[in-house]
């Protein structure tokens, strides 16, 4: 009924690196080629959890847009804005909340998990708790139907869809919803408007699976038909109330095997990251002095590159010979740590590549990057607006 949508957002914590990059960014940057995608920096969201310190969030965000577009991703086809400049978000995060039990919030799992992980801060508070609630916000306002996101937020997703039912559920049916979708069939002309009530009746009266299916798609064929009237009619079908939110999916991101230098995930508070735009340099120097297999003493010892991190990086980086080459190689003793990972070296560098060279017009001319996102905000503000109107319609709050 409505568009298909992607959105996804990203809290703004510090410079990226390769786990955002084969995690999260390669995939916006295919996604980006297949659905209209918003893309955002959830500055409040970062505030949830560093609100006693703040400075940082601000340049981050700048930074982290210019990842971004290091990576790829193409404010030509993409939308990029801020959270906190499209203030509606907040407006829906407050009607959202007078609905939302509070048992809801307190079960979702992150909520223990990160207070627990975080235990030094005290995140006994009122914006905490909300944090999946301002998520919801953030993808019910534009109605996106897909939400690329890790494992991890899935259970955020899955909030979400209980919060647009039980919206739909209270303040779904328009004061007139029956006379209005009575309306709505007679502007599909007498052939379909009998054939809609037929298959209508059927479902609704014996439950007749198929006759829903059949209506959706005469529905489906019918153009030049108002949005409003489309919903209502899809909405009369199952003599449900209107649709105002629409219940998000979770994109399921594979969780993307890149391990940092140590060969746990990588993480920039393990310190065993490398950065999207680190130089060339350091990267080397990084990768020449990361572990490997610690029983590989000399030389002349024989390795397992089961136990060594650089082997990690080959299953990302190299092809089949490659990969076979340092099995043989490395098992046999017959080539070194220092050889083994030249071929590691030079992925990563050529990855990068690209990288550096668009991000440098941002970084000598950072109105690029101010201009991306003003016009970014500017365009999710306009469909934020549009959902507002009819949230505040549905609830009874639009004084008109
Ligand atoms: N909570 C997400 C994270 O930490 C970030 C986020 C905020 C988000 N709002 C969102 C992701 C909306 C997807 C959709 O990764
Ligand atoms: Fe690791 Fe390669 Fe050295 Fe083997 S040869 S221990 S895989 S770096």
């Amino acid at each position: 009924m409505y568009a298909e949508r992607v959105l996804s957002g990203m809290r703004p914590t510090g410079r990226l690196h390769l786990g955002h990059y084969h995690g999260v960014l390669k995939n916006w940057v295919t996604l980006q080629n297949e659905y209209p995608c918003l893309f955002f920096v959830a500055d409040w969201h970062a505030l949830t959890t560093a609100y006693d310190e703040p400075g940082t969030i601000e340049e981050n965000a700048w930074e982290m847009v210019i990842d971004w577009l290091a990576a790829g991703v193409d404010p030509s086809q993409a939308t990029l804005f801020i959270q906190s400049r499209v203030p509606e978000h907040a407006e829906l995060h407050l009607l959202l909340s007078m609905m939302t039990p509070l048992g809801w919030l307190e079960r979702v799992p992150t909520y223990k998990d990160q207070q627990e992980k975080l235990e030094h801060k005290d995140l006994s508070t009122y914006g905490f708790l909300g944090y999946p609630l301002l998520q919801s916000a953030d993808i019910l306002i534009y109605r996106a139907n897909r939400v690329p996101v890790g494992e991890d937020q899935v259970p955020h997703i899955e909030f979400s869809r209980e919060i647009a039912r039980r919206f739909n559920h209270l303040y779904g049916r328009e004061a007139d919803f029956e006379d209005k979708a009575r309306v709505a069939v007679k502007k599909l002309g007498a052939k379909r408007a009998k054939l809609y009530e037929e298959l209508r009746t059927r479902f609704q009266q014996d439950g007749d699976h198929q006759a829903l299916e059949r209506a959706h798609a005469l529905l489906d064929e019918v153009q030049n038909l108002p949005l409003a009237d489309r919903e209502r009619l899809f909405g009369f079908l199952e003599g449900t109330s209107k649709m105002i939110l629409v219940e998000p999916g979770a994109l399921l991101t594979e969780a993307a095997k890149m391990p940092g230098l140590d060969g746990q995930k990588m993480s920039k508070s393990y310190n065993n990251a490398i950065f999207l735009r680190e130089s060339a340099d350091s990267v080397t120097k990084k990768i020449r002095t990361m572990q490997t297999d610690p029983a590989r003493v000399r030389r002349t010892d024989p390795g397992d590159p089961d136990k060594c991190p650089v082997w990690q990086f080959h299953l990302v980086y190299s092809d089949e010979g490659t990969k076979q080459w340092v099995q043989q190689g490395c098992r046999s003793a017959g080539i070194g740590c220092i050889e083994c990972k030249h071929p590691v070296i030079d992925a990563v560098l050529k990855e990068q590549e690209p990288m550096h060279e668009r991000a440098q017009a941002y970084i000598d001319d950072p109105t690029l990057v101010r201009n991306i996102i003003a016009d970014g905000c500017e365009r999710a503000r306009k469909l934020a607006t549009e959902t507002m109107r009819d949230v505040r319609e549905a609830i009874g709050l639009n004084y008109t």
